[in-house]
């Protein structure tokens, strides 16, 4: 496994293996690894001939200093857990690799990246586009997995990857739980113990609703206030947003349909702000 510092470098490996005709699958993190990307390197590496991870924490899609302060960053120990799941390269640029001095070209997706995180966190999706714009065209994949639990990023990738006509196909992976249902996220270890263990509702919350949908009820609103109602009995909860949005367009919907919808929630327990969905139709 290289680790790979520098963008010019990963340019010419990147054209090297277009060279060779050797598939690429590519997942990009922002570091501090847990099961939740080993999910999407186990995938990349079942997929394709050659797998690259990039390692980069983009301030550019942090609105908090704090938050991006706090984010746990450890290269070392993620460079030696995705040598074990034999990652063939790790690229991990320094700031100034993706950012160069004037740096001043973003990309912004509109509508999409408006509701819900966009509207809780101002820049984030812009900051997302960005660097994913970026990455995409430095490495070139063939494939680029991300996780359910980012269901708005996935749905910017997606529409990005489209406009701007990037060949990658994006390939979506299920979210990964703690045992307690809890979402897998670098954020999780920010937590104490007791929030760690009560942040399980809201996953509790959301598989409620999801029942409520097969047994018949097809109203947003209704299912919204299942979540709303078991997340706000916990008092270390504090909610943020509850909503049903199309899954493409990210538009609010009212009744569940043929189209997939997601049923998302954003949770502060604490300074921490946890996301988790999930995804509904008529026929789930
Ligand atoms: O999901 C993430 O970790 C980040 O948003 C991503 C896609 C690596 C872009 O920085």
């Amino acid at each position: 496994m290289e680790i790979i510092n520098r963008r010019q470098r990963m340019f010419s490996i990147a054209r090297k293996l277009r060279r060779e005709n050797k598939t690429v699958a590519f997942v990009p993190t922002m570091g501090a690894l847990h099961e939740g990307h080993l999910a999407l390197v186990r995938e990349a590496r079942q997929a394709a001939d050659v797998v690259i991870v990039s390692i980069f924490v983009n301030p550019e899609q942090f609105n908090d200093r704090g938050d991006l302060e706090r984010y746990p960053r450890d290269l070392t120990g993620d460079a030696a857990l995705l040598a074990q799941y034999e990652v063939d390269y790790v690229f991990a640029p320094e700031l100034t690799e993706i950012y160069p001095e004037g740096f001043s070209t973003y990309v912004y997706v509109e509508g999409i990246s408006e509701g819900l995180e966009g509207a809780s966190r101002p820049g984030h999706f812009r900051g997302v586009a960005t660097v994913v714009t970026i990455l995409f065209n430095t490495v070139r994949p063939d494939m680029a997995f991300f996780g359910q639990k980012d269901a708005q990023q996935i749905a910017v990738v997606k529409r990005l990857t489209t406009d701007l006509g990037f060949e990658t196909e994006i390939v979506v992976v299920p979210t990964v739980r703690e045992e307690s249902g809890l979402a897998m996220s670098s954020r999780n270890r920010n937590l104490t113990d007791e929030e760690r263990e009560k942040a399980a509702v809201i996953y509790r919350g959301l598989k409620e609703a999801k029942l409520a949908c097969r047994n018949g009820i097809r109203n947003a609103s209704e299912l919204i206030a299942i979540v709303k109602k078991m997340i706000e009995e916990e008092p270390l909860a504090r909610i943020d947003y509850i909503a049903a949005t199309d899954a493409a367009t990210l538009e609010p919907i009212e009744k569940i349909g043929d189209s997939e919808v997601v049923l998302s929630a954003a949770v502060f327990f604490g300074k921490i702000r946890l996301i988790d969905n999930v995804i509904l139709n008529r026929k789930q």
